[in-house]
């Protein structure tokens, strides 16, 4: 039988746990937390949800950052409520991840430059799609893609990174000796944190 990890019995380790595997995913291209789902809630209040790729998360600001079109549903639903949540398991740690919070468009600052900056341009081509994300078309290739350098950088305008702020995390670990699922608030820039049953 495995040993039981360091973090089982230990919630302040369970927290830290959970944002090392969150600050690592960007870099560890199959991991769950990667890629993970994405949910937002629709003008009409109902809940939508598709995967994304994790590009940083910050354990010091308990914040996580993503990229998407700001033509994009998940960008109008973001910028409409101001909430989003992602959800990641990692069946080979069998971990499971979820992070509620408020969420910001990034699309003319600072923040949103270095995030272009730092993009590969096999990423920043899909800026550059027309007609925009979900335009119906008459057939399945009916758009186009930029192939110059320049026609990338054309797609700027349309790049943004959102930044979730975590208001709430949960975390919940699968083992057969006794599941362990824990629950941490925000509490100015502290977390509280509780065990829950599972
Ligand atoms: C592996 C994978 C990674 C994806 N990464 C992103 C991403 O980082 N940002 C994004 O906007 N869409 C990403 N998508 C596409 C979304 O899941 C979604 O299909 C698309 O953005 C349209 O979503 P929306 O209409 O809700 O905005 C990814 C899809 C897959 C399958």
């Amino acid at each position: 039988m495995t040993p039981l990890p360091a973090f089982y019995d230990d919630l302040d380790a369970s927290l830290a746990h959970l944002w090392q595997l969150l600050q690592d995913g960007p870099a560890l291209r199959r991991n769950a937390f990667h890629m993970p789902a994405l949910a937002t809630v629709d003008e009409a209040g109902a809940p939508q949800v598709r995967t994304i790729v994790l590009r940083e998360a910050d354990s010091g600001s308990g914040s996580v950052r993503f990229h998407c079109d700001r033509r994009s549903r998940k960008a109008v639903e973001i910028a409409a409520s101001g909430r989003a949540a992602l959800h990641g398991y990692d069946s080979a740690s069998k971990v499971q991840i979820r992070v509620s919070g408020t969420a910001v468009l990034h699309t003319d600052d600072a923040l949103a430059d270095a995030a272009w900056a730092g993009s590969l341009a096999m990423s920043l081509v899909c800026y550059g799609v027309a007609p925009e994300p979900g335009a119906e078309l008459s057939s399945g290739d009916a758009y186009s893609l930029p192939e110059t350098d320049a026609s990338i950088a054309a797609g700027r305008p349309n790049f943004c990174a959102v930044v979730v702020m975590a208001t709430r995390l949960e975390f919940l670990f699968l083992d057969r000796r006794g599941h362990r699922r824990a629950a941490w608030t925000r509490n100015g820039d502290r977390w509280a944190g509780t065990w829950l049953a599972p």
